[in-house]
Formats: structure tokens, C-alpha cells, sequence
């Protein structure tokens, strides 16, 4: 859109690029490429880059894990492989966060999201499998976080997480821009929405709340703003 007084373009050049390192970079396809991330990627807000982590695999079989020093189950993500990994990424894209999901990390937040999505930030996502990871990969990490108190079977579904939580706030990708707004005033502890409700005005007994088929919009608008302070 073109802003006379200012004299500028509100072109969305700052497309925001995110490189995913994974064993299963076939998890993502469906993800990334359908609603509005795939809608995000039409209006140039985002693009995405899956890096196959077994292609850095060491040695004719491409091993990409080792068991631990001191012993113990299972096998750790070996910190060469994950850090040739990381290199490449950046070698196109120097100046991108790092990430690592892992339940060690800072819990996610709204605010933390909105950060990001605030700051057009360019991200690479490692994602561990298996046991885990070298801890020397953690040099090459600027931000470890997790998504919740439960401990899931790899990284992919926390990257899908930070991803879509991400790339919803880009400016052209959330149909309403409306919904931005709402969750504005929102803070990390509250519940994020009001509930809301379509047709038909009643189901199975259950009405819809009066104040909605008002037509008051201040006492719609205080009435949602009551119901999302969780
Ligand atoms: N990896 C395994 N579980 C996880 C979690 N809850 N959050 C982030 N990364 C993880």
C-alpha cells in the first residue's frame, strides 16, 4: 500500500526466513504447507528451509548419534554433526537465532512470540531425537526452549509450535487482523480468548449469551474483555 505523507511502500520486504535441521524433514510438509503457513508463504511473509540433519552424518553409513560417555541408555545427536549442521544454515543466513526445543529450555510465551514475530527475527530450529544431544551443541545455540511440563519424542512438534506461533502474528498472514488486536492486551498468565459462538442461536438447549445478540457493542466489548481474564 502506498502512504502519501510518508512517501513510502508498506511492501512486506522483510520476509522472514526459517531453517528447520531435522532428521524428519517429511514431518513438516503437511505443516508447513497447508492454512496459514502455506498462505504465509503466498504473501512472501515467510519461507522455509528443511536441512536434512543426516546429510552431515559422519562416515560411509552417515551416523548422526553415538552412545553416552559414562553410559546410560540410548544414544546422543552427535555435537559434530549438529554443528556442521548449524554452520551450514547460517552460511546462508548469518544472522539467524538459533533454537534448540528441549525440556531444559525456557518455557514459551506469548511475549517471547510476539518478540520474534515484533522483530522479524530469522530463526534456525535444531531438532534433537533419540536421547538427546551433546551438550557442546548448546555453544551454537542462542535460545533452548520449551513448550510445555511433558517430555515429547523429539523436536519437530516444539519447532512446528514456534513456528506457527510465529508466523500467525506476520503482518498479511492472520486473516483478521482483528485477532492480532484482541491479543494485544492480553498478558502471558491470561486466557488468550473470549469464547465465541455462530449459528445457531441455540444448540442442544445451550443459548448463546444474551449480551452478543445485544447489538451493544461497548457491552460486547466489555463482556469479551471479562471473559478472557482467565
Ligand atoms: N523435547 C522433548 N520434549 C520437549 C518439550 N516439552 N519442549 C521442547 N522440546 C522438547
Amino acid at each position: 500500500m502506498y502512504n502519501k505523507e510518508r512517501m513510502w511502500y508498506n511492501f512486506n520486504i522483510n520476509m522472514i526466513k526459517i531453517q528447520v535441521i531435522t532428521l524428519f524433514p517429511e514431518m513438516f510438509d503437511k505443516v508447513l504447507n497447508s492454512s496459514m503457513m502455506w498462505k504465509a508463504q503466498q504473501a512472501k511473509a515467510a519461507t522455509f528451509e528443511l536441512i536434512d540433519l543426516r546429510q552431515f552424518g559422519v562416515g560411509p553409513r552417515k551416523q548422526v548419534d553415538d552412545t553416552p560417555y559414562g553410559g546410560g541408555d540410548g544414544m546422543l545427536l552427535k555435537a559434530d554433526v549438529l554443528v556442521a549442521a548449524i554452520e551450514y544454515a547460517k552460511k546462508t543466513n548469518p544472522n539467524a537465532k538459533v533454537f534448540l526445543p528441549t525440556p531444559r529450555g525456557t518455557q514459551l510465551k506469548q511475549s517471547m512470540v510476539k518478540t520474534l514475530a515484533a522483530d522479524q527475527q530469522d530463526m534456525i530450529i535444531v531438532c534433537p531425537r533419540y536421547e538427546g544431544y551433546d551438550e557442546r551443541v548448546t555453544d551454537y545455540v542462542d535460545q533452548q526452549f520449551c513448550i510445555g511440563q511433558y517430555v515429547l519424542t523429539g523436536g519437530e512438534l516444539p519447532a512446528m509450535v514456534l513456528i506457527d506461533s510465529v508466523v500467525r502474528l506476520l503482518p498479511n498472514v492472520l486473516g483478521g487482523e482483528q485477532s492480532a488486536e484482541i491479543e494485544s492486551f492480553m498478558q502471558d498468565d491470561q486466557n488468550i480468548e473470549f469464547p465465541q459462538y455462530t449459528r445457531p442461536e441455540e444448540f442442544r438447549g445451550v443459548k448463546v449469551p444474551d449480551v452478543l445478540l445485544s447489538g451493544h457493542h461497548a457491552q460486547i466489548e466489555k463482556w469479551r474483555k471479562e471473559q478472557s481474564h482467565g
